[in-house]
């Protein structure tokens, strides 16, 4: 394995009832609050009205930056950071799915910056300071609470591009399973997919001698196999919610990738499609992901029948490594499938003619990916499959 140093500062606090904890947290920050969530969902489930009732506890002045999109916007973002400087915002408490908490994490560090925050967005500038946030998650998917990533969208220039740093790690993080039964059963299915493949970019990484990171990452797949089914037949379900929800912390707060960076070509490749078209990112993924697969196969096919096996439980014996790998790869293509998630970028309204500015910006900063290393050509090559 490589050598590697972790640094997670986020406090995690998990479980049913946790929301309740949040005037707690709150005490020892500013009380000059930008409260920050989405299109409303928040509202229809009552989970404002506590929030709100939490911030009163707590003494706060609040401001709102409500109708954060999905996939957020960097115009959004800067709202936000208007206000904060209006109103001299102490702390930003983000009630929302990943979109929400990631811009968020813009909004923090361009509150104390006094340039263009899409400088250190697209890593022109460092970010040397950020306003201190919290975070209500609402939806199991992106990891971000738990991470420093955020993901935001410039429309006029069509990139959407991930960044993050020291400062944009969350606080603290209230992950309180009953928030998210109301999420209706498509964003369900992104969620699981997006947090499989976050497991999955880790998984195909170049290191050696990683045993114990290939059986955490097993361990993650082989639970929200399990549970997702059951999940989605039963989506007021608690516990199968609890279980999702810390399934996709897990996956993507860096405990998967101690000693071993995984791919992410396929997450570079996704950002690309949904740069051009707005679509979900783990709609994207759903599709993209199989076919990289497929197109990796060849990097280390003892690698993928391992996967196979263990998460698929394909029967090696007697059987080439490739021809495991590939059986694995449509067992994974046929759960997604099996679960509702779309499997060609046309159910998207994608067309041919779009896919060479997708290749394009995919591969804008040259050859990407960790584990298969690939150019425009293969990009385009992945994108003409999945259409
Ligand atoms: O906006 P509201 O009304 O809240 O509705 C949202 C939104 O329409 C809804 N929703 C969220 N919680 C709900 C709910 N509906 C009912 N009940 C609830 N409890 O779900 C919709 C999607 O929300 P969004 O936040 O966009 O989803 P997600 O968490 O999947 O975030 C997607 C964004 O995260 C980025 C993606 O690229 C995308 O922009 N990512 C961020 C990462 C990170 N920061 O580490 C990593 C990921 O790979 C990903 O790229
Ligand atoms: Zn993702």
């Amino acid at each position: 394995m490589d050598a590697f140093t972790f640094y997670n500062p986020t406090k995690l606090i998990f479980g049913q009832g946790k929301t309740e904890s949040l005037a707690d947290e709150l005490v020892v920050y500013d009380r000059n609050v930008l409260l920050v969530y989405g299109g409303g969902s928040i509202k229809n489930n009552g989970l404002y009205d506590k929030v709100r009732q939490q911030l009163e506890y707590a003494g706060c002045n609040v401001t709102e930056l409500a109708g954060v999109e999905p996939n957020p916007r960097l115009t959004t973002v800067q709202k936000g950071i208007d206000l904060c400087k209006e109103h001299a915002i102490g702390f930003i408490l983000a009630v929302g799915g990943g979109s929400v908490i990631d811009a968020t994490k813009a909004i923090a560090v361009g509150a104390r910056y006094d340039g263009d925050i899409w400088d250190i967005i697209t890593k022109k500038e460092l970010a040397e300071d950020a306003l201190p946030f919290g975070t209500i998650l609402t939806l199991a998917a992106t990891g971000s609470e738990m991470n420093s990533g955020s993901v935001i969208t410039n429309w006029e220039t069509h990139q959407k591009i991930g960044w993050g740093c020291i400062f944009t790690f969350p606080n603290f993080s209230i992950l309180d399973p009953e928030n998210t039964v109301s999420v209706p059963k498509d964003q369900t299915v992104y969620g699981i997919v997006d947090m499989m493949t976050h497991v999955l970019e880790a998984y195909f990484h170049p290191a050696e001698n990683t045993p114990l990171q290939d059986r955490i990452c097993e361990s993650i797949l082989t639970t929200v196999i399990e549970a997702a089914p059951d999940l989605l037949d039963n989506l007021d379900d608690v516990d199968l919610r609890e279980t999702i929800l810390y399934s996709g912390t897990m996956a993507l707060n860096g405990i998967t990738q101690m000693g071993a960076r995984g791919d992410w070509g396929s997450h570079n490749l996704e950002h690309a499609v949904s740069a051009v078209s707005d679509i979900p990112h783990a709609g994207g993924l759903a599709i993209l992901f199989p076919h990289w697969m497929r197109h990796s196969v060849d990097v280390n096919p003892e690698r993928g029948a391992q996967l196979a096996q263990r998460v698929f439980g394909v029967d090696r014996s007697g059987k080439e490594d490739r021809d495991v790998a590939l059986e694995g790869i449509n067992k994974l293509a046929s759960f997604w499938t099996a679960l509702g998630a779309p499997t060609t970028l046309s159910e998207y309204n994608i067309t041919e003619d779009q896919l060479d500015e997708m290749a394009d910006i995919a591969s804008a900063n040259g050859i990407f990916g960790n584990y298969h290393k690939i150019g425009r050509p293969e990009a385009l090559e992945i994108l003409k499959q999945a259409l």
